[in-house]
């Protein structure tokens, strides 16, 4: 176990997350994988993993299908967790708070960013509705490819967008060998951030 980690509290826990995450980039296969929870309108949870790779002071931002489980349940349930494992560390952070729809300008910047392959996947896939079969959806995807060339300006799918994570939590977790874990949790309180250890 690597115990290069830290958990002693900060000022901020915002400061925290990136001192973790600059230590654990360097060798977590994937330190921007995090599962994210969310619930429908009724309380039912659905928790599945999404890539987290920008955040700032005003939260922590991922793309998706905004027509997709979790889209859907978004939009009329703004309350979500974040939780990233990184293993090698034996360190755990997780998030709560509500969402925001992230600005058209930013969605297409990020959008330019992506590989050529992942722009037609996600504008062939009607993501979380089923389909009759694969061939269905590779045959999709080869049509766009008949249409956008690999320079082509690509447009961002109608449905296509991302979310905002905005914490009112963020709890820190480090692993004890004995099993006397590490806990620190940070909570926004009238919006100064109080820190308090929990027991494992
Ligand atoms: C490592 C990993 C990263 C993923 N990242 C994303 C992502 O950033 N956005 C996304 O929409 N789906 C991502 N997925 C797929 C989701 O986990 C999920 O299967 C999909 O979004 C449909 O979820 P939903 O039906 O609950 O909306 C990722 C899956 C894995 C295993």
């Amino acid at each position: 176990m690597d115990n290069q980690l830290s958990i002693g509290a900060r000022a901020n826990p915002l400061s925290h997350f990136e001192q973790w995450y600059e230590t654990v980039q360097n060798s977590d296969p994937q330190p921007d994988a995090a599962s994210l929870g969310t619930a429908s309108i009724d309380g039912i949870p659905s928790v599945r993993l999404v890539l987290v790779k920008t955040w700032s002071e005003i939260g922590f931002e991922f793309f998706t299908n905004q027509k997709s489980r979790k889209g859907q349940e978004l939009l009329v349930n703004r309350n979500a967790a974040l939780t990233w494992h990184w293993k090698g560390f034996g360190a755990q952070v997780r998030i709560r708070g509500t969402v925001s729809i992230i600005e058209s300008s930013a969605v297409r910047a990020y959008w330019n960013t992506r590989s050529y392959g992942s722009r037609i996947s996600a504008l062939a896939s009607a993501q979380s509705t089923p389909i009759p079969h694969r061939e269905a959806l590779v045959e999709k995807a080869n049509q766009l490819k008949r249409v956008y060339g690999e320079d082509s300006d690509m447009p961002v799918p109608d449905n296509w967008g991302g979310f905002r994570v905005h914490p009112s939590n963020y709890e820190f977790w480090l692993h004890d060998p004995d099993r006397l874990h590490h806990r620190i949790e940070y909570a926004n309180v009238d919006g100064k951030w109080v820190s308090m250890i929990l027991q494992p």
